[in-house]
């Protein structure tokens, strides 16, 4: 059993919004008033996806999907699997998926391949809080992400271990 105490500090509250912030000053300059649809990736996304949206000035519209790829603990399982996929008539929209982080890159792949496969968009981009770049398996980058990670296995803000420590307002690592 993990405890809070076990957990290693690496982005505060201030950093973490601070890095927020930044992104939607570039998200408002770039889609001025056009309406966006933000699709968040259940469940680690939902802190991530609400503070990017408070500062967000142009239309936007919330979808709420849910894919898996973690098995337990902290090993990848590799397999992406589409838990609930449902969502509204998205062609001619712009469309920013937001994700808490981009590890391997298999759980980005297989969502930006399955929405382009059912939309013809406006604009997709891909935003991820934080991105493992040293883990990358899958041919895909974040269009925008905030912060690059270490090969760690984070919990915090969004992210969990076996369902624990979501509801943390900072980033931390645990060695495993
Ligand atoms: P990927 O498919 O390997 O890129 O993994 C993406 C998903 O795995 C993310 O959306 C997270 O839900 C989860 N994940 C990856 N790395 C971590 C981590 O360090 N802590 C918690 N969840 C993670
Ligand atoms: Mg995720």
């Amino acid at each position: 059993m993990i405890k809070k105490s076990d957990i290693k500090p690496l982005l505060n509250e201030d950093k973490i919004q601070a890095g927020i912030k930044k992104l939607a000053d570039k998200l408002n300059e770039k889609y001025k008033d056009e309406e966006v649809y933000l699709v968040c990736v259940l469940k680690g996304s939902v802190m991530f996806m609400v503070d990017l949206a408070k500062h967000l000035t142009m239309p936007v519209k919330m979808e709420f999907i849910r894919l898996s790829s973690y098995g337990s603990g902290t090993t990848s399982s590799g397999k992406v699997n589409a838990v609930d996929i449902k969502l509204p008539d998205l062609n001619d929209k712009n469309v920013l998926v937001i994700e808490d982080i981009i590890d391997t890159g298999h759980t980005a792949k297989f969502l930006m391949d399955f929405l382009r496969h059912n939309f013809k968009f406006k604009d997709l981009k891909f935003c991820a809080l934080l991105d493992k770049k040293c883990k990358r398996v899958a041919n895909i980058e974040a269009d925008y992400y905030c912060f690059e990670v270490d090969d760690k296995y984070l919990v915090g803000y969004g992210l969990d271990i076996d369902g624990n420590f979501r509801n943390l307002t900072y980033i931390g690592y645990i060695e495993t």
